[in-house]
This record gives C-alpha cells, sequence and structure tokens, in this order.
C-alpha cells in the first residue's frame, strides 16, 4: 500500500485527478468507479478542469457507481446516481449510457445487485476505483464486520454513518436511509488501482486504522492491505495519526518519477 500526504484537500483532488487523466490518455475508455459523499468533490472539478482545457479528453470514460441509496425514489437530488450525473457525468460531457450503476428503487433488490455485479464484470472490470472512508472505516457502504469477501448486496447503515450523512438529507438524520446496495468488498478489491482519499482530522484514526491496524473486518477499509496496487491519498490532518508519517513523506518524495500512482 502506498501512502501519500499532501498539505491539502485541494492538493489531493489536483493529484488524484491527474491519475485519472493519465489513465484517461492510455486508455480513453477506462472506467473509472467513482465514490459520492464530499471527499471526491475536489477530484471531480478538477479532473472537469482538465478535460475543459484541453488537457484530458474525457469523452470515451465510463464511469460506475460505488453505492446507491435504497427507497429513494429515482431521482430523487440525495440519491447516488443523482449526484454523480450531477458532479461527474455533466461536468464531463458525457452521454448517460457511459454511466453504470445500482437501480436502488427497484423492487428486486438483490436481483438488481446481481445484475449490477453482471455488469461490471461485462465492462471488462473497473480501472480505477476512487473510494473515500466512513469515520467508522468504512468503504463503499461496507460497515465494520462486512464480510473481506463480499459481493455487491444489501445493507444496513451504522447509525454513525446515518447520522455524518444527515447534511445532505437537511441536518434530519430520519430522512437518511437505513438500506443500500453497496458494492461488496471483495467486488472493490477486483478494481486494478484502487485509490482512498481521505482529509481532514475526523478521518485520521480511521485512517491510521487501516493503513496501520491489522487487517480486520471491524475496520472494511483495511482489506485494501490486501490488494496489489492501492493508493491512500490523505491531507496533514487526515495523516496526523500515522506512526510512519515521516517515512511515507520520505518514500514519495524519493519516488522514481516514472512510477506514477
Ligand atoms: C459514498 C461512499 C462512502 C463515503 C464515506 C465518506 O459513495 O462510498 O464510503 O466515501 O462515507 O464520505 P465523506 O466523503 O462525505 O466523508
Amino acid at each position: 500500500m502506498e501512502v501519500v500526504i499532501v498539505p491539502d484537500a485541494g492538493a489531493a483532488g489536483e493529484l488524484v485527478a491527474e491519475t485519472m487523466a493519465d489513465l484517461l490518455r492510455r486508455k480513453p475508455d477506462a472506467l473509472l468507479g467513482v465514490a459520492t459523499g464530499s471527499t471526491p468533490l475536489p477530484v471531480y472539478r478538477a479532473l472537469a478542469a482538465k478535460a475543459a482545457a484541453g488537457a484530458v479528453d474525457t469523452s470515451r470514460a465510463r464511469i460506475c457507481q460505488l453505492d446507491e441509496y435504497v427507497g429513494l425514489p429515482a431521482g430523487h437530488p440525495e440519491s447516488y446516481r443523482s449526484v454523480i450525473l450531477r458532479e461527474v457525468v455533466e461536468p464531463l460531457g458525457l452521454d448517460e449510457a457511459r454511466f453504470l450503476g445500482p437501480d436502488g428503487s427497484a423492487e428486486d433488490i438483490r436481483a438488481a445487485c446481481e445484475k449490477y455485479e453482471g455488469e461490471l464484470a461485462a465492462a471488462g472490470g473497473v480501472d480505477l476505483q476512487l473510494l473515500g472512508i466512513g469515520t467508522d472505516g468504512h468503504i463503499g457502504f461496507n460497515e465494520p464486520c462486512s464480510s473481506l469477501a463480499s459481493r455487491t448486496r444489501l445493507k444496513t447503515l451504522t447509525r454513525q454513518t446515518r447520522a455524518d450523512n444527515a447534511r445532505f438529507f437537511g441536518g434530519d438524520i430520519d430522512q437518511v436511509p437505513h438500506h443500500v446496495i453497496t458494492q461488496g468488498i471483495g467486488t472493490i478489491l477486483e478494481a486494478r488501482h484502487l485509490v482512498l482519499l481521505a482529509t481532514g482530522e475526523g478521518k485520521a484514526e480511521a485512517v491510521a486504522q487501516t493503513v496501520e491496524g491489522p487487517l480486520s473486518a471491524l475496520v472494511p477499509a483495511s482489506a485494501l492491505q490486501m490488494h496489489p496496487h492501492a493508493t491512500v491519498v490523505v491531507d496533514e490532518a487526515a495523516a496526523s495519526g500515522l506512526k510512519l508519517a515521516d517515512y511515507f513523506r520520505s518514500a514519495y518524495e524519493t519516488k522514481p518519477h516514472w512510477q506514477k500512482l
């Protein structure tokens, strides 16, 4: 696992956007797995700015969702499909047909999960999966004690996650759905490159457990320790709990340029 410590959220967004742009220059129809929430927004803005400036052609990029609320009506502004359309698909000028995601409003949720797994496989798998991290260590919506081999399925959010996300629902936790569809940890681990982004002091403990703690279902993000190409990009605040921070800094500073992320 590589840990890259950058000064702030803006620098993190720029670094990850450049990594995505570099991938698209090599593979124009790459499948980019995207996360929602606040953390990845600087990445999406930086990538859209690069596309607008002609620094990368994103027109053939494909996008796929990590997770989705269950029970929100289709088109709800806080459904993750709506968020990704607003923050990624439209700013990059992509046709909606290039965007895959699970149907959280399906009558048969189990079938919707299986369908989404099939679509990801048929698409050739995810080239780069961007992940945020919950304060409880979740990735996607794989809450603590999720199976490390799990596939896309229905999960129940913890109260902590619903409280964290209440800000998107007018501060009212009761409006935050209890259930979600999420790619499983086993599904996520199949992406060719995992990039976990964390900013702010509130993520410091979860980041330290993910990077330096034991591999444990109690900290779902620790599953990244099993991935051959996992990059953790953190700002100084999110890195503040890392015992090996100085080593991670020097390793990145002295890294051969050709290796990139
Ligand atoms: C959402 C997702 C979640 C978030 C996490 C952090 O698609 O996958 O794991 O990344 O809850 O959310 P923020 O970035 O809002 O702190």
